[in-house]
């Protein structure tokens, strides 16, 4: 990557991952990632906010020698995990005088999966500052954003935001700035559902946080800044809320076709209902995805064939997933078919103690499905329908 202005004194120094597949192997990534890292350049001293993920030091150092840094008086730290501070015990090698700042909890993660030594951490709190002379570094902690030590830094004179991860996207990109696309939109949405979806009661404070602020530029921690916020704070607040969408959203597994059949059925009789749905098959189908679609679902229905005596490994993956996440969906059921025994709809709805849902009665039926079954998952739409019609969705 190459050194880019932001404003007159702040450069971008960060480096792209272009071929960055999963992150924390929990979140597929088709476009890669960035690690953004910026300059800020006061009058009398040097801030670098944020670092980059180990392993692209020499990419960074580099982008340093390029915008001339030969000395850094403060280390911005907005957040512990590796993918922003890896880099940092090769800084502070390289600059002995640099001192860390960040947040109390931030200084107990940074020793503890870093090493770093105490002596070189500044702790602030709200509200706290620094001057770099004609630039002032601001703080405000944001904890949960998606660990318990994260913060912001902003920069009042140029009314910059350096968010982090908050407002950060998964795609590797030449752009630095937003190019308001469906690309950039989607992989910002993505990473908010597995990033920050199960924490979005603490994003809405944020968000209000930040637009008291008047940002003129947010800069994240991954993918492109945004030139104009009320692009990404109007997307954050239709993700962050508590009203889903007329979405159902069907992850699925089927072994014989039973609960393929039976998954047809209902998405069928939903849409002919008004409704919309996305059937996800779990055994090619992306966890990013449905990750995606949970944070406009109102009803999530489990299709699963009975294995041994519970539901299969991939559906059970899904329910842990999904208990993670802890969308705001209303609505659950379960639907497929069995051999001869199992718990398989006790054992799934005791996989997702988290969501506040209520559950449906299943369709859970013993071997192939006919007419019967039909009548059933028929009965199903429509109570999917009653609930969706109660809130005004459709
Ligand atoms: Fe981009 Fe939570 O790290």
């Amino acid at each position: 990557m190459v050194v880019r202005d932001i404003l007159p004194g702040i450069e971008a120094v960060g480096v792209i991952d272009w071929h960055r597949m999963a992150f924390d192997d929990l979140m597929d990534l088709s476009d890669g990632t960035t690690y953004n890292a910026y300059v800020v350049r006061g009058s009398e001293k040097t801030a670098l906010i944020d670092t980059v993920e180990a392993g692209f030091d020499e990419e960074y150092v580099t982008n340093l020698i390029r915008a001339k840094i030969d000395s850094v008086d403060y280390i911005v730290a907005n957040h512990a995990e590796q993918d922003h501070s890896g880099s940092l015990p090769l800084l502070l090698e390289l600059f002995p005088m640099a001192v860390v700042v960040t947040t109390e909890k931030g200084k107990e993660l940074l020793c503890s999966l870093l090493l770093i030594e105490e002596e070189r951490i500044m702790v602030v709190e709200e509200n706290d500052s620094l001057s770099l002379g004609d630039k002032t570094l601001v703080f405000y902690p944001m904890p949960w954003v998606h660990w318990p030590e994260t913060m912001v830094t902003w920069v009042p004179e140029d009314r910059i935001l350096f968010s982090c991860d908050l407002f950060g996207s998964h795609l590797a990109t030449s752009d630095v700035f937003s190019d308001g696309s469906c690309r950039l939109h989607e992989a910002a949405k993505r990473y908010f559902a597995v990033i920050m979806q199960p924490f979005r009661g603490k994003i809405r404070e944020y968000l209000d946080a930040v637009e008291a602020l008047s940002p003129a530029i947010i800069a994240p921690g991954h993918g492109p800044a945004y030139r104009d916020p009320a692009e990404i704070l109007s997307l954050y607040r239709d993700w962050s809320s508590e009203e889903g969408k007329n979405l159902v959203v069907i992850p699925f597994v089927s072994m014989h076709s039973s609960t393929k059949w039976m998954v047809d059925q209902l998405v069928d009789a939903l849409i002919q209902r008004g409704i919309q749905v996305r059937p996800y098959d779990l055994g090619t189908a992306s966890p990013g995805m449905i990750a995606m679609d949970l944070i406009d679902a109102t009803t999530i229905v489990i299709g699963t064939p009975t294995v041994h005596f519970g539901p299969h490994p991939k559906a059970a993956n899904i329910a842990y997933l999904t208990n993670i996440l802890k969308p705001k969906a209303r609505y659950m059921a379960v639907i497929g078919s069995f051999g001869w025994g199992g718990k398989t709809v006790q054992a799934l709805g005791d996989m997702m103690p988290k969501l506040s849902a209520e559950m449906l009665e299943p369709v859970y039926v013993k071997g192939k499905p006919g007419e019967q079954e039909l009548v059933a998952v028929i009965s199903l739409a429509d109570e999917i329908y009653k609930r969706h019609h109660d809130n005004h969705l459709v």
